[in-house]
């Protein structure tokens, strides 16, 4: 594995390797000094030009874990305001001796081109691209699924015959393609819950069910993962109302309480609490959110070594042939 774009790149065996790898990453994070030489030497840029809260600062917690140098590189405040392009931007990180780009960006397929045009020669991991995938994201969602379904340390282990279901606004869900592409490699049964306006076109030829009924959907679920309604991505005039939405696609204590007992209620975050979920819900032991961001740092690790625990590291282009 050279880059990271797509959960639906990952083989079974490809998953749980990292799944497996993140179990023994978790193991730091109990020691007194959380932290690995592995990466020493290494340099890795987180670069968003979208906001986010989780994943950069996890995927920064990791890379210090391995010991590697880091740069954070955000596109407010940078040259990207005066026009550089995304092209120019890797490029001109890379000339300072980059090992790794971590990139969140607006445009679906922007990581891609990263790692396929030959612009630069660092290993490109997606941190979320546009509507299209966000794969650790899917990793720490199994991740934790393992943990919770399985129990402690299921190495090896997948999610055969288990059954997961998704409700919100898919249309716009990074976070939805890349669990439904994943949970599908490891085995599991994938139902999505949407209005139907908040389905993407083409979405029949998913390998996953599809329902409009949410009370329906939560008999048989073994994870209900709950998704925000990403407004920031929608024009005005398909918003659903807060409270009919709620009403119809919401989870609150009744509904949970409709869900098998040892089902867990998920959720990538930001939680859009009285919307999507109730405060009920979110804070109750069965959610498990909190968790789901402690294990994004190990999942994080384990991309991290995989990738480039046995590479060289990269040449810094300005540094002299001899000194
Ligand atoms: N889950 C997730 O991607 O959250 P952030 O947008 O805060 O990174």
């Amino acid at each position: 594995m050279r880059h990271l774009i797509s959960a639906a790149d990952l083989s079974r065996d490809e998953a749980v390797q990292i799944l497996d790898t993140a179990e023994e990453m978790a193991r730091v994070a109990d020691r007194p000094i959380k932290k690995l030489p592995t990466l020493r030497g290494r340099t890795v840029v987180n670069l968003f030009f979208e906001d986010s809260t989780r994943t950069r600062t996890s995927f920064e917690v990791a890379e210090k874990r391995l010991s590697a140098d880091v740069i954070n590189f955000a596109a407010k405040g940078s040259s990207v305001s005066k026009g550089e392009s995304l092209k120019d931007t890797a490029q001109t990180l890379e000339a300072m001796g980059v090992d790794a780009v971590v990139v969140r960006h607006g445009a679906s397929g922007a990581p891609q081109r990263l790692a396929t045009t030959g612009w630069i020669d660092a290993a490109v991991i997606n941190a979320g691209d546009g509507t299209h995938q966000h794969p650790t994201q899917a990793l720490l969602d199994a991740f934790t699924l393992r943990r919770r379904l399985l129990g402690p340390e299921p190495m090896g282990a997948d999610l055969k015959g288990r059954r997961v279901t998704l409700v919100g606004d898919i249309l716009h869900s990074r976070v939805a393609r890349s669990n439904v592409d994943l949970l599908h490699t490891l085995g599991a049964h994938v139902t999505l819950v949407a209005p139907p306006t908040l389905l993407p076109v083409g979405v029949e030829t998913w390998p996953c069910e599809i329902s409009y009924d949410l009370d329906a959907a939560l008999g048989e679920a073994d994870a209900v993962m709950m998704l925000r309604v990403q407004r920031e991505r929608m024009n005005a005039a398909y918003f659903p109302t807060e409270r009919e939405y709620a009403r119809r696609y919401g989870l609150d204590g009744q509904r949970m309480a409709r869900m098998p007992e040892h089902a867990v209620v998920m959720h990538p975050g930001p939680m859009v609490r009285g919307m999507e979920i109730t405060a009920e819900v979110a804070d109750s032991p069965r959610c498990t959110v909190i968790e789901q961001v402690a294990n994004g740092v190990s999942v994080r690790m384990a991309v991290l070594y995989l990738l480039l625990g046995g590479q060289e590291p990269a040449p810094t282009h300005s540094r002299p042939a001899a000194v």
